[in-house]
């Protein structure tokens, strides 16, 4: 049997992690032939693929970014699209795929499945935002990046006594803005589930002056949006998949607040920072399993399904489930981060 391998949309640490345990156990346990198949649906589009040998995946667990590329391309946006994924496939002898991807490239695979290629999923972006699991791969790292980065604008927001906004990933939820925020102990999180109110955002940090604390860190997740506006766009273009291309949601923010607040403001964005590295070792472990669990269904023959994480289990959810359907955060917790606001 040859069994494909792939990455698709921003890349997460942890994709090679994923690429090694299936690789690893595709050869070892099944004796399979792998194959990689270079930057996402491209390379099934064009035919470019590498080797996938135990030599490939060695030294691949802490490497951050993905050894096969990825892309946003998207086959059902080009003419004959499909079926020419379907005859690469074909003819390079690819009996089955394991994608690795978020929203978008797992949607992909679950309508290339229904054309007769096999898929299984493996849940990866650092937004955490897909629907039917608890954790996608690449979050936690993203996570800690953001935390240890508030922790240290803090102290030089407290030397300057400025209020420094972080501007965090997180396009369509603010899965980051708020784990990040609650564990630095950020003063305001915002994030898209719930457009904000700048007045709101201000008292804030006025009641913070009124109790002597002349600093404040708002952290704000790309996607946030005022009261009754659109989230903020860098330029007008999208991607093949339709996402346009956030940015600036905390420079409009730092301008306001210095607006209605005599305090100096400052914006950092973090931007892709939190998609570069080394995988922390949740990330790391959690993508290891993923991996093995994708390679075990292929072995099985239980395709059109996508590996998660329920609680602490591995499980299996039907691909078709899970595109489109986004993963919001979870309201009580963003209740609780506001205990710590103002
Ligand atoms: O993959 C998700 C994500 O990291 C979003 O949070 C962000 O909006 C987007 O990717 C940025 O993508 P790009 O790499 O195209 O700038």
């Amino acid at each position: 049997m040859k069994v494909g391998v792939l990455s698709g949309g921003g890349d997460a640490p942890g994709i090679n992690a994923v690429i090694r345990a299936v690789v690893r156990k595709g050869i070892r346990n099944y004796g399979y032939q792998m194959i990689g198949i270079k930057d996402g649906w491209r390379g099934l589009l064009k035919g470019a693929f590498m080797p996938l040998t135990l030599e490939t995946i060695s030294g691949l667990l802490p490497r951050g970014g993905s050894i096969l590329g990825t892309s946003r391309t998207n086959p059902f946006k080009r003419e004959g699209g499909p079926q020419q994924v379907l005859d690469n496939a074909k003819e390079n002898g690819i009996d089955a795929v394991v994608v690795i991807g978020g929203d978008d490239t797992l949607g992909v695979a679950a309508k290339m499945g229904e054309l007769g290629l096999p898929c299984v999923g493996v849940p990866k972006t650092i937004d955490n935002d897909l629907g039917f699991t608890d954790y996608t791969f690449g979050f936690n790292t993203a996570v800690h990046i953001a935390c240890e980065a508030i922790d240290r604008l803090h102290t030089t927001a407290e030397a300057h006594h400025r209020v420094i906004i972080l501007e965090v990933m997180g396009r369509y939820t603010g899965w980051i803005a708020l784990e990040a925020g609650i564990a630095g102990g950020a003063d305001v999180i915002l994030i898209p589930e719930e457009p904000f109110d700048v007045e709101e955002v201000c008292q804030n940090i006025k009641q913070r002056l009124e109790r002597g604390k002349a600093f404040s860190l708002v952290v704000v997740a790309e996607g946030a949006k005022p009261e009754g506006a659109k989230s903020i766009v860098y330029g007008t273009g999208s991607d093949e998949f339709g996402n346009p291309r956030l940015g600036g949601v905390g420079y409009y923010l730092g301008r306001e607040i210095e607006k209605y607040i005599d305090i100096e403001t400052r914006v950092v964005v973090l931007g892709h920072l939190q998609r570069g590295g080394s995988p922390t070792a949740f990330d790391r472990v959690l993508a290891t399993r993923y991996g093995v669990a994708a390679i075990d269904l292929v072995h099985v023959g239980r395709f059109g399904q996508m590996v998660a994480l329920h609680g602490n289990k591995i499980v299996f959810v039907p691909l078709k489930d899970v595109a489109g359907k986004r993963k919001k955060v979870d309201l009580e917790l963003y209740e609780i981060s506001k205990i710590f606001s103002g």
